[in-house]
């Protein structure tokens, strides 16, 4: 059984109380906090930046923070969310002219990179940089919003990533973003995917934990207990 992860996306989460929402899903179990971040202008949106990344660090969160930049360009927001304590940092290659050296700039600040792809965007570029990969983290619903619905293309997608990643045998984590709920999972794991980003089935459901836990349960995880 793969090693999954449950990462929480604090799109939707109640920002009037961002610290307590962080613990709470956290508390709940979630593995990793999912970090949106949207500059109304790669996507039609706009969200959160480095300070609010670094306010949750300097709030004791200790937990991995995967930051998906939805923003052109990336390289100085790069900089900027290392600094700021990301652990995870993620651009779309079309959001960046050199694609290669936006990835090894992740890594040289210590961080996991990752590259996203949208649902229309083609895999091909990853054909070289597979070596500058920690993450590939697959759209499948069209970035800018939560609570939309997954789209069944995705499927496909992921089942050809994941034989990218196993013909590389290189530990890159399989990740997938959108209209995950505790009713898809289950499949979207069959196709391949190890990381789970939920930011609407989570955060509007009235009960975090119980949530986290029907996921792991169809995942065939044991709940995890509060810590
Ligand atoms: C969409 C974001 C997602 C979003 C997922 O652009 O990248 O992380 O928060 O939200 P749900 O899980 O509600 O589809
Ligand atoms: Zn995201």
């Amino acid at each position: 059984m793969r090693d999954y992860l449950i990462a929480p996306s604090i799109l939707s989460a109640d920002f009037a109380h961002l610290g307590d929402e962080v613990n709470a899903v956290l508390d709940a179990g979630a593995d990793v906090i999912h970090f949106d971040v949207m500059d109304n202008h790669y996507v039609p949106n706009l969200t959160i930046g480095p300070m609010v990344c670094e306010a949750l660090r300097n709030n004791k969160v200790l937990a991995p923070i995967d930051v998906h930049l939805m923003v052109t360009p990336v390289d100085q927001l790069i900089l900027d969310f290392a600094k700021a304590g990301a652990s995870y940092i993620s651009f779309h290659p079309d959001a960046t002219v050199h694609v290669d050296r936006s990835l090894q700039l992740i890594r040289d600040q210590g961080c996991k990179s990752g590259l996203v792809f949208n649902p229309g965007a083609p895999l091909d570029c990853l054909e070289y940089l597979m070596d500058k990969i920690d993450v590939i983290l697959l759209m499948s619903v069209n970035p800018g919003f939560g609570g939309q619905k997954f789209l069944p293309s995705t499927m496909k997608k992921l089942e050809q990533v994941r034989q990218l990643i196993d013909d590389s045998g290189l530990p890159i984590r399989l990740e997938v973003d959108g209209g995950i709920g505790v009713d898809n999972i289950r499949e979207i794991a069959n196709a391949g995917a190890d990381m789970f980003v939920a930011g609407s089935a989570i955060f509007n459901s009235p009960d975090y934990s119980a949530t986290i836990n029907t996921m792991r349960e169809e995942l065939g995880q044991h709940p995890i207990k509060n810590h």
